[in-house]
């Protein structure tokens, strides 16, 4: 644990557990900055640098915040990923960093046994208009916005079970940034907001409730699930971070009513460049779901927030 620091500039610092770090700079400008890097979760080097920055910028949309400029991590063994291949990561990254109109400044790489690559970015935000992810208030409906189960998907893909068709859905799932959710969560009075990661639906809405101090009830069928999810669930293509979340939570999480499962594993699958979960009042929850259109049919509200009981979660 590092000391906590006092200074009224930093908005939000490492205490509260939320998606990136804020620093006022002015009365009405703040830094938003975030940073991570993983492993290739898919073969083709430019759908991974894309992906990975999908997934470094969603931190800044979850604050609310405009990313602005990138800087590129890159970890690789020279000896046995060539050139070409860490050239097509970069171009995948840049070419979605633009998307985003993010700005990339430079970077660093290192030898590593293993093949990292990833993004630091600086959004920019104005300091009344932070959505912090401790704000959920009872009666609140919480809104997803993209289906899960990309940790089970790729591990199909790992094990040479996945379909060209589901890997290239799950990839472009994966790919698609969350600033559309962003910027429409934005025109509404969103009280909290996360990004869906690594632990999943369930380990995320765990930090929001906890942060907030109150609970929270999930309406497990009104979850949207990839295509495949649920099969491989049941043919057990399951990432060791499932496992992690599962035990993690154990005693955070109750089930309501008998659920199938497979169902269960999903929403404690992690998640790779994952959807924003909004949470924001019942009346204005289907006024941004309208706002968010349809067009890729897969935002739901998923579940309500509720005054803090025994249990910090409970599933439907
Ligand atoms: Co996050
Ligand atoms: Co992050
Ligand atoms: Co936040």
């Amino acid at each position: 644990m590092l000391p906590s620091e006092a200074n009224p500039d930093l908005l939000v610092g490492m205490e509260t557990h939320d998606d990136a770090g804020i620093y006022r700079i002015s009365n009405d400008l703040a830094l938003v900055q975030t940073v991570d890097f993983f492993t290739p979760i898919l073969d083709d080097p430019n759908d991974f640098g894309q992906i990975a920055v999908a997934n470094s910028l969603s931190d800044i949309y979850a604050m609310g915040g405009k990313p602005k400029t990138g800087l590129n991590i890159v970890g690789y063994p020279p000896d046995i990923i060539d050139k070409n291949t860490i050239a097509e990561i970069l171009k995948g990254g840049y070419n979605k960093a633009k998307e985003a109109g993010v700005h990339i400044l430079g970077g660093h790489s290192v030898k590593d046994p293993e093949l990292k690559f990833g993004m630091a970015v600086t959004g920019l935000i104005h300091p009344d208009e932070i959505i912090h992810n401790s704000g959920a208030k009872v009666g609140d409906a919480l809104i997803l916005t993209k289906p899960l189960g990309t940790g089970i998907l790729t591990t199909a893909l790992k094990n040479e079970q996945l379909s060209h068709d589901l890997l290239s859905l799950v990839s472009s799932v994966m790919k698609r940034l969350n600033r559309a959710a962003s910027e429409s969560m934005k025109k509404f009075d969103a009280h909290a907001c996360t990004d869906i990661t690594g632990y999943g639906l369930l380990g995320h809405l765990f930090e929001m409730v906890q942060a907030s101090g109150v609970s929270a009830r999930v309406f497990s069928a009104k979850v949207p699930l990839l295509p495949g999810a649920l099969d491989f669930s049941k043919k057990k293509q399951l990432p060791g971070g499932l496992k992690d979340n599962q035990e993690y939570l154990q005693k955070q999480v109750r089930k309501k009513s008998p659920i199938d499962e497979n169902l269960l594993n999903i929403l404690f699958d992690p998640q790779t460049s994952g959807g924003l979960l909004i949470s924001i009042s019942s009346e204005q929850a289907q006024s941004l779901l309208r706002e968010l259109g349809n067009d890729h049919n897969d935002y739901a509200i998923v579940g309500e927030i509720t005054t803090r009981e025994e249990f910090p979660v409970e599933i439907v």
